[in-house]
């Protein structure tokens, strides 16, 4: 009788199943940080500010348009959070520019002294000042092509990607951003068409049947259901 001994691969095989099981193990942990990622759990992503600023006082209660700070969202790719001078044309503190005193809404506010401490380093001829360095809440892969001023002209409200801004406290993300979220309107775009010059109107609501006020924009701008790949990935 022969006497009984492992074979020499099973030394092997310890070897790999202690490997295998880190992999497996490390693949797991990765797919765990990716699905928890606040690129991936991006919906409700709200980073905290530097500035508690309100876009529900300012927006909503002010009833300042949103191209008074993202004033590039019509004519660029990108809406571009506000520079500092701008809000230094109401909590500018007590500078004096070209004589005249700055607007000064709440000089006292702690909640602002990050505002007024950029300014100070502002050369109002240039009506710079340090940038407030503002965390992202929406950010796309960079191999995704996307345009805000082509949505703006074409009648798309900043409504239906972001939601009532103008009632948050805080801008929290409300979609996805996924492409099926994007192809989804790109396949069936009327319902999300209005007059363009009504985009920052966040609760606008048209008379009568909206579909039947969609349809008739859509017409009017001639916009069609845009799914080609290379629309978004160039
Ligand atoms: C008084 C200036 C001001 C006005 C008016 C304003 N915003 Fe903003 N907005 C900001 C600032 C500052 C930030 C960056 C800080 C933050 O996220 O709250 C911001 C951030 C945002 C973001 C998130 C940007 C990101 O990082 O992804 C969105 C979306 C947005 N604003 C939409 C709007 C819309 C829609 C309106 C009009 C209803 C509007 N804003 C009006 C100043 C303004
Ligand atoms: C057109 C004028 C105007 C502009 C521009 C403006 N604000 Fe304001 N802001 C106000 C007013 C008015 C108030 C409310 C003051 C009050 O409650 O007495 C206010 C209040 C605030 C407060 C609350 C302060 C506190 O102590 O409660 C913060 C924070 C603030 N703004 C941040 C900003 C930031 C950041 C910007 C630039 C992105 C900005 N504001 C641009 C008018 C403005
Ligand atoms: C068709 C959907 C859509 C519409 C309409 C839209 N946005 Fe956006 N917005 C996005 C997406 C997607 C991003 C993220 C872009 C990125 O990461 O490159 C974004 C980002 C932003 C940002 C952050 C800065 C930037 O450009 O990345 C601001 C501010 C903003 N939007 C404001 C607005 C305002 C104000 C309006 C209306 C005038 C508006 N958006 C309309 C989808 C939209
Ligand atoms: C609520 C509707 C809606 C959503 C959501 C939306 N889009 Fe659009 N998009 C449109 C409309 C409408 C047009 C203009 C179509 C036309 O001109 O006929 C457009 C145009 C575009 C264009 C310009 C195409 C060109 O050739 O000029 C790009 C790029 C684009 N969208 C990318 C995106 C991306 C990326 C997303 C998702 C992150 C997205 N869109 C989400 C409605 C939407
Ligand atoms: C309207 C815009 C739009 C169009 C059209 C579009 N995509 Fe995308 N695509 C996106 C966005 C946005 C993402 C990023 C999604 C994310 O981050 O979750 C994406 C991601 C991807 C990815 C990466 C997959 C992943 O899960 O990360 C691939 C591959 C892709 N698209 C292929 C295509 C192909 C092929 C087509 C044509 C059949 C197409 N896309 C059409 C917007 C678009």
């Amino acid at each position: 009788m022969q006497e009984f001994h492992f074979p020499n691969w099973v030394n092997r095989f310890t070897v790999i199943a202690i490997l295998g099981g880190l992999a497996v193990g490390g693949y797991l942990a990765t797919c765990l940080f990716a699905a928890t990622h606040p690129r991936v759990v991006n919906v409700g992503h709200q980073p905290p500010q530097p500035v508690p600023f309100s876009h529900k006082l300012h927006a909503g209660q002010l009833k300042m348009d949103c191209r008074y700070c993202h004033n590039t969202v019509e004519v660029s790719g990108h809406a571009a959070v506000p520079a500092t001078a701008t809000c230094g044309n109401c909590h500018g503190g007590n500078r004096v520019k070209e004589g005249a005193t700055l607007s000064v809404v709440r000089q006292e506010s702690v909640l602002l002294k990050p505002i007024r401490d950029a300014l100070e380093t502002a050369d109002f001829g240039r009506e710079s000042g340090k940038p407030m360095e503002w965390e992202r809440v929406h950010d796309l892969p960079d191999f995704v092509y996307f345009n805000h001023s082509a949505h703006i002209s074409r009648g798309v409200s900043c409504v239906s990607c972001h939601g009532r801004v103008d009632t948050m406290e805080v801008v929290a993300q409300r979609e996805t951003l996924s492409m099926a979220w994007c192809l989804e309107c790109h396949r069936n775009p009327e319902k999300n068409i209005r007059d363009p010059q009504l985009v920052t109107k966040l609760d606008f609501v048209p008379e009568g049947d909206p579909e039947a006020y969609g349809r008739e924009w859509a017409e009017k701008l001639n916009i069609k259901p845009n799914v080609s790949c290379s629309t978004c990935h160039r």
